[in-house]
């Protein structure tokens, strides 16, 4: 654990309920040393026989001009967009401060490549809870987007060797509504 140059201001508790999903961003660009942070905090992540199956890849503004360009091309392709819708979901691509791509590396082994999904999960968790330490939010997201062969091209991806898993968009937010979560004894139970 090498790195913390500034404590963070919630606790872990406190960070993992403040973790929340938003859609829309203040347009205000992050320290970069929050996402260092947090990208330092994923990479602390528990993994079984330590495969560190987690890579990230930070995209800077012409990746993400070509990453919005993409997005709209696939949803055209799905059905012919308008001027002002097109420009709709260039803008949405193109809004929240950061975006991460988040890998897992491949594994032919089942268990292993599902052991390794968890892992990388863990590590994104660590990401967001880390960014919600310092009063940031996020979305993982997933789409046709992150399946698509061209966005393997334009991150300079190997399909065969590596599984994009999700965009990780973070920024400053207002928090969403609440969201009921299922009540305490429906998810947990004891046994003597
Ligand atoms: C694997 C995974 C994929 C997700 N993909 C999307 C997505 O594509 N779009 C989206 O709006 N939210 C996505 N989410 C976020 C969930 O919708 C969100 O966590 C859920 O609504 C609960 O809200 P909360 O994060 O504020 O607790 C994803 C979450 C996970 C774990």
């Amino acid at each position: 654990m090498e790195r913390r140059d500034e404590p963070p201001s919630l606790n872990a508790y406190e960070s993992m309920l403040a973790r929340r999903t938003a859609h829309t961003y203040r347009d205000a660009p992050l320290d970069r040393r929050s996402i260092e942070r947090a990208l330092h905090a994923a990479n602390h992540a528990p993994c079984h026989r330590l495969t560190f199956p987690w890579r990230f890849i930070r995209v800077g503004p012409r990746g993400r001009a070509a990453t919005a360009d993409l997005a709209v091309q696939i949803k055209a392709e799905r059905r012919p967009l308008s001027a002002d819708e097109a420009k709709r979901v260039h803008d949405k691509t193109m809004a929240p401060p950061e975006l991460v791509v988040a890998c897992q590396v491949r594994n032919m082994d089942p268990f292993t490549s599902r052991e390794d999904y968890a892992a990388c999960s863990c590590a994104i968790q660590n990401f967001f809870v880390s960014l919600a330490s310092e009063g940031i939010l996020g979305k993982w997201s997933t789409g046709a987007i992150t399946r698509d062969a061209r966005l393997y091209g334009l991150l300079g991806l190997d399909p065969a060797a590596f599984e994009v898993i999700g965009f990780l968009w973070a920024g400053m937010a207002d928090p969403p509504p609440d969201i009921a979560r299922p009540p305490m004894e429906s998810v947990v139970r004891a046994i003597p």
